[in-house]
């Protein structure tokens, strides 16, 4: 099920307006003086957008103020990559990190995609190279290689089938193989070799650099050693201190954290379907594992639930995209983002197999 938002469309507020609305959802804990320079910035990226015939894809971790107030879309990677590959606007902005912009421009190349900052990247897009799968293949020849979409163009090309956290699992299972080769998050992989009942192998890096892979002839699934920086600090330890305090919360973990925090939460998803979760629970109070915007966000649509903030680990990249860089982004068209011809069109059919799947 998609959970994708489309926000009301905002193009014609005042900044009166959108005030008012900033307020009603983050003036809790948002200063008015705050609130209303937000307000004021979101009304000239509104218009900005209106004369660039633009579209605003957000993600499900941007920051209140702008979460709440330029998207034309919100929601998890999977659901803006498809927004992406249907808009008919002449340019694509997108609040975000840079792979989720580089797989807008696989999907829809005529357009223009802009990523507010050029400092937007991942921890796991930057784990893995292009000649770093090409050797995997060359080790497990003929075995497919699955890669997460958080990954940058040129290793999408090198892959059979791209996958997001909210169809990992399926997408292995669709290749109906006996082996398939899992790339690069390490703990997303391992939640999928779970779920799937696959055995895994993940190669250790040698202090030459070099990888080992333990000489291991009862694996179905091969694995990478990346790490998302943000969702690998969660422990256990923190679950275990949360809950003695608060013996009612419950707890849900995004499938990079660790397979031992995902088995200590209640629940683990994407981030679309970690806010379809807390949509529905009866329970009155819950914590996410994940980053601490996408908390505040979700609080603001569930004031009748009780949200406990875990904001120790923030994500760098995604905390770069303000409403100043998005207003500055549509002002001086920057920055594009663009994918050679060759690399764009092998790492399209990897995507389109994946959205093809759902
Ligand atoms: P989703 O696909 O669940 O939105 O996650 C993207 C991401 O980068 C999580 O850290
Ligand atoms: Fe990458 Fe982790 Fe940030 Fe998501 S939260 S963009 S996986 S570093």
């Amino acid at each position: 099920m998609s959970t994708t938002l489309t926000i009301t469309d905002r193009s014609a507020m005042s900044a009166e307006e959108i005030f008012e609305e900033l307020k009603a959802r983050i003036g809790d804990y948002t200063p008015e003086p705050e609130l209303r320079m937000q307000a004021e910035l979101a009304v000239e990226v509104n218009q900005l957008k209106a004369q660039r015939n633009a579209v605003i894809l957000g993600h499900n971790y941007m920051e209140p103020a702008l979460f709440h107030s330029v998207p034309d879309f919100v929601g998890d990677s999977l659901d803006l990559s498809r927004k992406a590959a249907a808009t008919d606007k002449d340019v694509i902005v997108f609040c975000g990190v840079r792979f989720m912009a580089e797989t807008a421009k696989i999907l829809n190349p005529s357009r223009t995609v802009l990523l507010p900052s050029l400092e937007a990247g991942c921890s796991l897009a930057a784990s893995i190279t292009a000649a770093d799968v090409r050797a995997l293949k060359a080790r497990f020849p003929g075995v497919p290689v699955v890669t997460y979409v958080n990954t940058y163009a040129d290793v999408k090309a090198e892959s059979d089938i791209c996958c997001t956290s909210s169809n990992a699992a399926a997408v292995v299972d669709s290749l109906g193989v006996d082996t398939v080769i899992f790339l690069p998050d390490e703990y997303l992989a391992k939640n999928v070799a779970r779920d799937t009942g696959k055995h895994i192998i993940v190669p250790t890096r040698l202090p030459t650099g070099n990888l080992h892979f333990a000489d291991d002839v009862d694996f179905q699934m091969v694995g990478w050693n990346g790490r998302c920086e943000v969702h690998e600090q969660f422990t256990v330890g923190d679950i275990d201190l949360v809950r003695s305090q608060f013996p009612d919360v419950v707890i849900l973990a995004h499938p990079e954290c660790s397979p031992e925090v995902v088995d200590a939460a209640d629940f683990s998803g994407s981030t679309n379907a970690m806010i379809r979760y807390v949509e529905q629970t009866k329970a009155p109070r819950y914590l996410l594992l994940t980053e601490c915007a996408m908390g505040e966000n979700v609080a603001a649509a569930n004031p009748d639930k009780e949200m406990l903030r875990l904001c120790m680990v923030r994500c760098p990249y995604m905390n770069q995209i303000t409403l100043q860089m998005t207003r500055d982004s549509l002002r001086h068209m920057q920055y594009e983002i663009d994918v050679p011809e060759e690399i764009r069109v092998r790492a399209r059919r990897s995507v389109e197999r994946m959205i093809a799947i759902g």
